[in-house]
């Protein structure tokens, strides 16, 4: 049985003031749900505000990225261990904005990956298509390319602290959501490629979000599906009373 995560990506959105408004928000009203983890993904700079503020409750908090030396001369950059010293429960690597406009390879995310796990943090493992690789007939191939270069060495052990989110990138922030079937498709594909390095029960306990334009009105449809264990929230996380309309659809409450 896999336990629905909701996660609300604010990305490089709000000020201080607002984020810890949001949270605080979240947090209060979703105190009763019992059916799904929550977490909300703050800039770094507002993690500690956030963090001080939901304090004690069950709302999670997470980073959107993280540097994978564990200290030293790296400038501007942040450490698995410095966001765990601020309360951060999970960290979103590899996501589309930062391998396509950041330029982050698989290699690079990896190695995130595996400071992420090291630190006790739970990664959150983004991965998806192209509009133009999707056009192709590429999809499978670059789930498998991306899964295999972002996942090297990890242990099943450590797979079962990993969380994957499949998102398309031409459905990130464009309001296109992948059909029913895209979304199955691919949850499926990754649940084999889980099942071929690892075994069944890493395959069958994994969670997997879904993310790319998920908003109130169609959540329950998409969080319906058999392989889908949650989403991965971006402009839609940033109204209280939307993201947790999206929480109850995950049958939170
Ligand atoms: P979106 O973003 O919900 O605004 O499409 C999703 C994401 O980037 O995680």
């Amino acid at each position: 049985m896999r336990r629905p995560l909701i996660a609300g990506n604010w990305k490089m959105n709000l000020d201080r003031a607002e984020a810890v408004a949001l949270a605080t928000a979240i947090a209060e009203r979703s105190a009763a749900v019992a059916g799904a983890d929550i977490a909300v993904f703050p800039p770094s700079v507002y993690v500690d505000a956030v963090s001080r503020a939901v304090a004690g409750t069950s709302l999670a908090v997470g980073a959107q990225n993280l540097y994978f030396e564990p200290n030293g001369a790296f400038t501007g950059e942040i450490s698995a261990s410095m966001l765990v010293d601020l309360g951060c429960r999970f960290v979103i690597l590899g996501h589309s904005e930062r391998r396509h406009i950041l330029g982050e390879t698989d290699a690079d995310v990896n190695k995130k990956v595996i400071a992420a796990l090291a630190a006790g943090l739970l990664p959150i493992v983004c991965l998806g298509e192209l509009l133009g690789q999707r056009e192709a007939g590429d999809t499978a191939e670059v789930i498998r390319r991306q899964f295999d270069g972002s996942l090297a060495g990890v242990t099943a052990g450590q797979m079962a602290r990993v969380v994957l989110a499949y998102e398309p990138v031409w459905a990130i922030g464009t309001g296109k959501v992948a059909t029913p079937e895209q979304v199955e498709e691919v949850h499926t594909d990754l649940r084999k490629l889980l099942a071929d390095r690892y075994n069944n029960d890493v395959a069958g306990s994994v969670r997997i979000q879904y993310g790319g334009s998920v908003k109130a009105s169609n959540a329950a449809q998409l969080l319906g599906l058999p392989n889908v264990d949650g989403a991965l929230v971006g402009g839609a996380s940033l109204k209280a009373d939307e993201f947790l309309s999206i929480v109850a659809a995950a049958g939170g409450n």
